[in-house]
């Protein structure tokens, strides 16, 4: 079915996920629930003012709840999330967000994870799971922008298959994704 003869929303047995990262932590990867907003203050305090930086394009210290609240209650039509949850403890470790583009299409990403846990495979896993959701909701592509100086996502953007373009800013890169292709390595 194409992407614009439906929602966003992903068939809820193919969606959840329980994954082990390379270091050991049991993983559980879903989609992101309205009530995950308790889960998010915790999380954005155990992530650095560098990475808040990396990811918002400006360094947060602390998410309004109205800010947590436009996280939580995206509209399903126009956008998708899943989160990565720590089975053992129950803390958010990372989330990736997708949104769909105007023509639907194609859509945006983007990507956070626990800055603790950066390194461990989070990242790349929840990658992952992004791109094989837009593959299943028929998208064509997907894109982000990330910051010139961001080496470790400019570098697993390219792993994954994106290709890597400058934009009007000298400080920002366009990362994009032809998804009508063969699966991406694992
Ligand atoms: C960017 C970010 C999401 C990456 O997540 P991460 O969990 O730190 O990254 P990972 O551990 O999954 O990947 C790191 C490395 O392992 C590679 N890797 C991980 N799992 C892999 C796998 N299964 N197969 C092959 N390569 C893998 C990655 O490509 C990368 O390569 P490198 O070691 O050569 O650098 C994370 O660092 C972060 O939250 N940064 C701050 C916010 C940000 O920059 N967001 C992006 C803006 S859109």
């Amino acid at each position: 079915m194409a992407a614009n003869d439906r929602d966003m929303r992903p068939d809820p047995a193919l969606s959840e996920h329980h994954d082990v990262l390379p270091d050991g932590t049991r993983v559980f990867v879903r989609p992101l629930r309205h009530e995950d907003a308790a889960l998010y203050p915790d999380f954005i305090a155990a992530v650095s003012i560098v990475d808040s930086r990396l990811r918002f394009f400006a360094p947060i210290r602390e998410l309004s709840e109205h800010r947590i609240e436009e996280f939580t209650h995206f509209d399903p039509e126009r956008a998708m999330a899943f989160i990565a949850i720590d089975e053992a403890a129950g803390k958010m470790l990372g989330v990736v967000r997708l949104h769909l583009d105007d023509d639907r299409q194609g859509g945006e990403y983007a990507v956070i994870v626990r800055s603790a846990l950066k390194g461990h495979g989070l990242g790349w896993l929840l990658m992952r799971r992004m791109i094989d959701y837009a593959k299943a909701a028929g998208l064509k592509r997907v894109h982000g922008y990330v910051l010139a100086e961001n080496t470790l996502m400019l570098r697993m953007c390219a792993e994954l298959g994106f290709k890597v373009t400058s934009t009007a800013s000298t400080n920002i890169k366009r990362v994009m994704l032809t998804l009508d292709q063969p699966a991406s390595p694992s």
